[in-house]
């Protein structure tokens, strides 16, 4: 049965799975497994000849990965996935295989900051050369390749920001110039946009966030438009010793069949959320492409098919203090990094001290919210709350 005519709700409950395989079970089982038994020295030479496409050892591969790595393949649209142990263990197994001494990339300034910290220094230590772009450059980019250039690093929207790129026409000019082009597609959970159909080479997944989405497993996916690039990832994750544990591509594999559903209620929520802090007196800005008024809202409505939950607000100005008054006594937010799982977030994030091709001058402070599944009326009461507690802290700033 091919899955790919089917629409993605019912491609996500079906994908991956073979009960006939396993006496029936509805599931794959999970397979703890480092050795693998041959029973023939002619059985081993015959694994070996296929190193990706049988269960030969642990770390190359197993049934629960694969099945897995089916789902994703599928759902993005590509050839084959290869997972490995986090989201950044997928964007750095992409960038080393694709890249080598003497090499050049076009990496996006609002990139999720250990991307850039890879890029500084190990890539750099390797003498592979990063030069940052403006999220917003488009068709752009162009002039920013070089002979030595080889790949094209997207991350729509921005981390912390929320800039929407014009994937397909950087994706068309990098191809003019026969780069790799390859995406962070975390905020969408691979649900949402479908880089590979815009011509992307690689699409990636922190699998940590919405995928797994009760916040309890680590986990990364790369998948790869074609069998060559899936060749040089799979080679590259293998090189490295990277895969991922067994119980977190289980974990992975069931956040899956309710990813859909997770989606669409975590988009219903952070648009109420978002909606009554753009009302808000201590809100500048929301930073939220769904919104209508948001500078990225045509290239979103173009390309993608829904929102997350993952949006960022700049408040007026206020002292630090006034912000930490808010934060520290929300009863329903916690205050932690990550995101995608069912509970909401929230957290100061620093654009101004990351970006180097661009720069970010809003006077406030900004914070990043990640809306969970919570009733959306009680995420706005802990919110009021906070806002009553930066008033009060604000003014009792100013007359001290
Ligand atoms: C946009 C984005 N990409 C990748 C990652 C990395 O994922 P992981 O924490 O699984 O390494 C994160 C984590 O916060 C992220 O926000």
């Amino acid at each position: 049965m091919d899955h790919r005519t089917r629409r993605i709700a019912t491609r996500l409950g079906h994908a991956g799975r073979d009960p006939q395989a396993w006496r029936g079970a509805v599931n794959p089982p999970v397979f703890h497994a480092s050795t693998v038994l041959f029973d023939s020295v002619a059985a081993l030479e015959e694994g070996d000849r296929h190193p990706f496409d049988t269960f030969n050892y642990g770390r190359v591969g197993n049934p629960t990965a694969d099945a897995f790595e089916r789902v994703m393949a599928e759902l993005e649209g590509g050839y084959r996935a290869v997972s490995v142990s986090s989201g950044l263990a997928a964007i750095t197994v992409a960038l080393l295989a694709m890249l080598k001494a003497g090499d050049h990339v076009l990496m996006v300034d609002t990139a999720y900051r250990p991307t850039r910290r890879f890029c500084d220094n190990v890539l750099a230590g390797f003498g592979v050369e990063t030069t940052y772009y403006d999220p917003l450059i488009g068709a752009g980019i162009e002039a920013l390749i070089r002979p030595e250039t080889r790949a094209l690093y997207m991350e729509s929207p921005g981390s912390g920001t929320f800039e929407v790129q014009d994937v397909p026409a950087l994706t068309a000019a990098a191809k003019r110039h026969g780069l790799t082009t390859m995406i962070d597609n975390t905020w969408a959970g691979s649900v949402l946009f479908h880089p590979l159909a815009h011509g992307v080479d690689i699409s990636i997944q922190a699998a940590t966030k919405y995928i797994v989405g009760h916040a309890d497993a680590m986990l990364g996916v790369a998948i790869a438009r074609d069998k060559p690039t899936f060749l040089k990832l799979k080679r590259m994750a293998v090189m490295l010793g990277n895969a991922a544990g067994p119980d977190d591509l289980f974990l992975g594999l069931r956040g899956l069949r309710t990813l859909e559903v997770r989606l669409r209620r975590h988009e219903d929520n952070a648009l109420t959320v978002a909606r009554w802090l753009q009302s808000r007196p201590e809100v500048a800005r929301v930073l939220f492409p769904a919104l209508p008024d948001d500078p990225g809202h045509a290239l979103w409505q173009r390309d993608f098919s829904g929102a997350s939950g993952l949006f960022g607000i700049v408040l007026h100005p206020v002292p630090k203090a006034a912000v930490a008054a808010m934060l520290d006594g929300l009863a329903l937010f916690g205050i932690g990094a990550s995101w995608g799982g069912f509970e909401s977030l929230i957290l100061p994030a620093h654009p101004e001290k990351l970006r180097t091709a661009t720069s970010w001058d809003a006077p406030g402070p900004v914070l990043r919210l990640h809306v969970g599944l919570e009733d959306p009326e009680d995420l706005i009461a802990d919110l009021a709350a906070g806002f009553d507690r930066l008033g009060a802290a604000a003014a009792g700033g100013e007359g001290a």
